[in-house]
């Protein structure tokens, strides 16, 4: 059996008992060298997914026949994650899913609002296309960012197509001691450093954190 778990945004405190076990009893994980160093412990043998899909493909195929193996994923696996990728390789009767917290709900629960209202995206690894107008037709849309598409340059881009009404908060490092929340205007943000690899709500103008929206 693949198990497919999801090991939340970062702090071993958001590991749910269930993700902790099937860490435990899996013989061989797969996962980014960051989650291996955090989540593997001693004693697994153990497999680095890089720019190796293919490799990582084969070497889940070869280890599946005899040993149980564990591919882990941030967040939870099936947002932006490995679940789709696995799914293409895998047929889901060989697979178990375990969910885990994701960087977007710890996201809203720092900023204490709802994400059943949200429109729900990713900018990381992708196209920009599409962004503007969800922004421009939805009151509250939450993007994924990476290190090209950085929450500034993305404040940018809002900016040149003539977005206005719009207010962003952006949330780095979920979890983690140097965790960062904080409340810019598009022009502010715009300007900033980045604050690549976060989370970015985007909401109207005159919405509050905490604030009923329904
Ligand atoms: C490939 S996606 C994986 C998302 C993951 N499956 C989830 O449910 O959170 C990676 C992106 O998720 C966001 N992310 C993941 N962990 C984060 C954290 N601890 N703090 C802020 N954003 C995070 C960042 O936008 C990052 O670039």
């Amino acid at each position: 059996m693949l198990t497919v778990v999801g090991v939340g945004p970062g702090s071993e405190s958001y590991l749910t008992p269930l993700a902790r076990q099937a860490i435990d009893e899996a013989e061989v994980i797969v996962a980014g060298e960051r989650l291996l160093e955090a989540f593997a412990g001693e004693g697994k043998s153990t497999f680095v997914i890089k720019n190796n899909l293919e490799d990582v493909v084969n070497f889940i195929k070869k280890n599946l026949k005899e040993k149980k193996v564990a591919v882990l994923a941030s967040g939870d696996p099936g947002m932006y994650g490995i679940l789709n990728f696995l799914l293409r390789h895998f047929s889901p009767e060989q697979m178990e899913v375990i969910p885990g917290i994701s960087s977007v709900q710890l996201a809203c629960a720092r900023l204490r609002i709802s994400w059943h209202d949200a429109v729900i995206t990713s900018v990381h690894g992708r196209e920009i296309k599409g962004l503007v107008d969800l922004v421009r037709n939805h009151d509250k849309v939450i993007t994924l960012t990476d290190y090209r598409l950085t929450p500034a340059v993305v404040a940018q881009e809002l900016i040149a197509a003539g977005v206005v009404g719009k207010k962003v908060w952006v949330c780095q490092n979920l979890s983690y001691s140097n965790e960062f929340v904080r409340e810019f205007s598009l022009e502010s943000l715009a300007k900033s450093p980045g604050y690549p690899g976060s989370v970015m709500v985007i909401v109207n103008y005159e919405h509050k954190v905490g604030g009923p929206d329904e």
